[in-house]
Order: structure tokens, then C-alpha cells, then sequence
């Protein structure tokens, strides 16, 4: 394998055991920037982990985490970083949440795991080399899935922490689709909900607002699985952008015009 896929999916396993034991031994939540936005000690734990085993192993990269900020030491490799992904889900105790580790070149994703501790489903895409799942079951290939029609998709979406007071809160585009759809889960994971739609899990995927690391793993999946990632207006999608679309490449279309309210 890979030297550096290697060496992170055995990072992102380490992280979801220390994620596990916090879970296990009970956490305390603080809020950041809203009182719906939450962070945890197994935030911190897991973020201060990974930042230390990167530096060990490649010093001289420059690293994205979402508790640890940004490091820059003039490479360009950047290991972009979501230690736990789904903090709503794991201070409720609700077993959907996972570590998303990244690492791009000259702005280029070269590969992207995103682990999920609970199920101990691990899923990594390597730049041209295709995604996978590595499950306690065995080891497949990821695939996106085949659906091209509304009333046939599961598609899975997520709202913003400012949506109280944000006019982008994606409440018309979710009441837009959520009539057509056969289902439109709100799982809370946007990393897992990616894995999943390049696992063929979910036919679709839309969400504004997030961040580098949120999407950055996620993104490679879906891509290496098959699929297609732009913006939710169809513009081309860069880990600035203020919004996701990914699903294969036939419905891609027809769920983005179906949010803008066009078809
Ligand atoms: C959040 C999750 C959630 C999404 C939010 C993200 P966090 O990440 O991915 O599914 O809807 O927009 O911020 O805060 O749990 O790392
Ligand atoms: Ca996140
Ligand atoms: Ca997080």
C-alpha cells in the first residue's frame, strides 16, 4: 500500500479508538461559535493526536485541523484534518460519527480516509487508484450508486450551525426535494454521509456551509468511487466553496435542478 494512505488509516484508526474511549468514559461539552455548535474532549484529544503523529512522521507538511487551525511550513503537501466529525451525534451518544483525514499536493487531493470507529468501517481512496471500504466483513470496492430519478434516491443532507440566523440555512432547497425523494436522512456525519453516497449508501449528497475538512476526504471518495462533486449551483467545487453536491454523474443534474427549484 501506499506509504501515506498506510500511514493514515492506521492514524484514523488510533484516533476512533481514543474517540471510543471518551465515549465510553463519558465527555464534557462546551459550545464555539453558536450554542448548537459543540466540542468536546474527544474533539481535542483526537485532533492533538493526529497533529502529533503528522509532525512526527512528515515534519515538514503543512496541516489543516479543525480544533488545531493551520500550520504552514511552505510545502506543498497539506494534510487537512476533521478529528471527529458528527460532534452532535457523539455527545448524544448516537453511534454515527467519524475521523476524515486528507492530504492534498500543490492543491490537489492525493488521498482521503474517513473512518467510522463505531462500525469499524474504514473507507480510503487513493488519487487514480480508485476507493474502498475495509469493513470487519471484508474489503469491496466502492462504486456510486445508479439511481437517476427522485422518487428512487435516498439523499442525505445537513444544515448549518448559524441556520437560526442565516438566510442560507438550506430550508427551501430541503423543502424543495424532500416531497420527491423516497428519503432524505439528516445523519450528521457530512464526511460518512460522502463515504456513503461513494459506497452507493446514498444516491445523493447536498450541504452549505462547511468547511475544508469537513468535505476534503469525503470529496476524493465520492470522486475515486465513480461520482461527481460540484457546488450545489453546479459551479466547479474547490474545498473554499460554500456548498456540496455529490451523487453519480447521470442524477447529479437532476438533484441540482431540483433544489434550485428549476425541474
Ligand atoms: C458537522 C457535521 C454535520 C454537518 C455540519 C458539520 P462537526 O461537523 O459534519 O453533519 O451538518 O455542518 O459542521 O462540527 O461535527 O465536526
Ligand atoms: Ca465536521
Ligand atoms: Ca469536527
Amino acid at each position: 500500500m501506499n506509504e501515506l494512505l498506510l500511514f493514515a488509516t492506521r492514524l484514523a484508526r488510533e484516533t476512533g479508538a481514543i474517540v471510543q474511549g471518551w465515549q465510553r468514559r463519558g465527555i464534557t461539552i462546551e459550545t464555539k461559535s453558536s450554542t448548537i455548535d459543540l466540542v468536546t474532549e474527544a474533539d481535542r484529544a483526537a485532533d492533538a493526536q493526529i497533529v502529533r503523529a503528522i509532525r512526527h512522521h512528515w515534519p515538514t507538511h503543512d496541516l489543516l485541523t479543525e480544533e488545531g487551525g493551520a500550520e504552514q511550513r511552505g510545502s506543498r503537501w497539506r494534510w487537512i484534518v476533521d478529528p471527529l466529525d458528527g460532534t452532535t451525534n457523539f455527545a448524544q451518544a448516537i453511534p454515527h460519527y467519524s475521523i476524515s483525514i486528507a492530504l492534498e499536493k500543490a492543491g490537489e487531493l492525493q488521498l482521503g480516509v474517513v473512518y467510522d470507529p463505531v462500525r469499524d468501517e474504514l473507507f480510503s481512496a487513493l488519487r487514480g487508484d480508485g476507493a474502498w471500504l475495509d469493513a470487519p466483513w471484508g474489503r469491496v470496492p466502492l462504486r456510486v450508486s445508479r439511481a437517476t430519478a427522485l422518487e428512487n434516491a435516498v439523499v442525505a443532507t445537513g444544515f448549518p450551525y448559524d441556520k437560526a440566523t442565516s438566510e442560507r440555512n438550506n430550508v427551501a432547497e430541503f423543502s424543495r426535494v424532500v416531497r420527491r425523494l423516497r428519503g432524505i436522512p439528516r445523519m450528521g456525519s457530512a464526511a460518512l454521509d460522502l463515504a456513503y453516497v461513494a459506497a452507493g449508501r446514498l444516491d445523493g449528497y447536498w450541504e452549505y456551509a462547511l468547511s475544508p475538512w469537513d468535505m476534503a476526504a469525503g470529496a476524493l471518495l465520492v470522486r475515486e468511487a465513480g461520482g461527481v462533486v460540484h457546488s450545489v449551483d453546479g459551479s466547479a467545487w474547490s474545498l473554499q466553496s460554500p456548498s456540496i453536491l455529490a451523487a453519480n454523474p447521470a442524477f447529479a443534474p437532476t438533484l441540482r435542478q431540483a433544489l434550485l427549484g428549476n425541474g
